[in-house]
């Protein structure tokens, strides 16, 4: 089955358009979100709207989605964020609210795990090293494990020695992290932000992984940044969240 694994929308309309279009082209049939649709970007309920009429959805709630909801305490968020997730509380219909209401940290699917920062953290620690992997992995069931957060295209994967490696994922570059017996090889796969990258490349990152392959594939593509970033001038959030998209950091 060919999924369409996208991460940290962050309310970005136009990003996730692009990403859209191309799993609609790319004829997806599923889809696996590892959290942080809403927060920072202007369009929190569109982009709700879009992904919750998503067929064969496997979505977790990220720690942006549990801060407008109430459920993370915003004072530990930096000012802008804080500013951001207050602005999104009041933009957020009932059934977006809803939605991000019914969200579980971690979900175990029969071929996949998926959470939006680590498996013993799920809401903030960044899954960024070799070590961090290390001391998740006897928390995972069922590999590869999808996860978000950093706002960078990553893998971490076991190599033929018994090592594990941490890969910057390049645009267009194929993974294949977990060879058969399937499930049973660890690997951790971060498809990047859509709305908000933060690895010097201001164009959407997303993914598509094959699960009868077991390719992983990481894909860019540019959107509209001054659009999103007028409507968030336009909305009072704050300039360095708009600063920010063009520069993809
Ligand atoms: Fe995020």
């Amino acid at each position: 089955m060919l999924y369409g694994v996208f991460s940290d929308v962050h309310g970005n309309l136009e990003a996730l358009g692009a990403v859209l279009d191309f799993y609609s082209a790319s004829r997806v049939e599923g889809y696996i979100c590892c959290g942080d649709v809403v927060g920072y970007g202007p369009d929190p309920d569109e982009c709700l709207g879009l992904i919750r009429a998503l067929e064969n959805l496997h979505i977790v709630c990220g720690n942006h989605d549990l801060a407008v909801i109430d459920r993370i305490d915003v004072e530990w968020f930096n000012p802008y964020a804080r500013a951001a997730t207050l602005w999104t509380r009041a933009a957020l219909g009932e059934e977006s609210r809803r939605f991000l209401e019914n969200l579980t940290a971690r979900l175990e699917h029969q071929d996949f795990s998926v959470v939006h920062g680590s498996p013993r953290r799920p809401a903030d620690e960044y899954l960024l090293s070799v070590a961090q992997f290390r001391n998740n992995m006897s928390l995972v069931k069922t590999w590869p494990l999808f996860c978000g957060h950093s706002h960078m295209p990553l893998c971490f994967q076991c190599t033929t020695a018994g090592q594990v490696e941490a890969l910057f994922l390049e645009e267009h570059q194929t993974i294949t992290g977990d060879v058969a017996p399937y499930g049973n090889v660890p690997v951790a796969y971060n498809p990047g932000s859509v709305g908000q990258p933060r690895d010097h490349d201001q164009r959407a990152s997303c993914a598509l992984w094959d699960s009868e392959a077991r390719t992983f594939q990481v894909f860019r593509f540019a959107y509209d940044v001054a659009a999103t970033q007028a409507k968030i001038r336009a909305n009072g959030l704050p300039e360095y969240l708009a600063l920010r998209l063009a520069s993809g950091q």
